[in-house]
């Protein structure tokens, strides 16, 4: 069964897991990356506020077929208690009906509500959650 790993990460939490999940279950992986350098102020600030408000951000091209795909993992930090900006990308660009298993990584932050609330963004774009993983990335 061919699988892909569809991530973003900001600070490499979520690209180091992936790359990890990628080798053990021999995954493909397609990394969505935001156009824009964010400092980490803008981050907090601007990241956190357009990720409670469920906003897309400007993403570099990406192009993928998951036609081939049996298998779709996607995996995004939670900024604010939200999944990350390029997370409403991310469902965009997943065809319609789309199920997906998601891993969401997060700090030392309450990361419970999250859960809910990611699995109503993809529900509003008739994405469904078949799996879902919360990994804390703090020890
Ligand atoms: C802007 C921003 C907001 C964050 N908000 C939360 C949060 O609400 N709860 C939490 O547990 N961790 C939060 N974190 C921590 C990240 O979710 C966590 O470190 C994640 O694993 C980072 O993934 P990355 O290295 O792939 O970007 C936040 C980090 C950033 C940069």
């Amino acid at each position: 069964m061919k699988s892909v790993i569809i991530y973003y990460s900001y600070t490499g939490k979520t690209r180091e897991l992936a790359e990890k999940t990628a080798r053990d279950i021999d995954a493909d992986l397609i990394e969505v990356k935001e156009k824009r350098n964010r400092s980490t102020f803008n981050a907090y600030v601007c990241g956190s506020l357009a990720a409670r408000r469920q906003k897309k951000t400007e993403i570099k091209e990406v192009t993928f077929d998951l036609s081939e795909y049996e298998k779709v993992i996607v995996a995004v930090p939670i900024w604010a208690g939200f999944p990350s900006t390029p997370f409403n990308n991310i469902l965009e660009l997943l065809p319609e009906g789309k199920e997906i298993e998601l891993i969401l990584t997060s700090g030392s932050g309450n990361s419970k509500g999250s859960k809910e609330k990611t699995i109503s963004l993809a529900k509003q774009k008739n994405i469904k959650v078949i799996k879902y993983t919360d990994v804390k990335t703090t020890k």
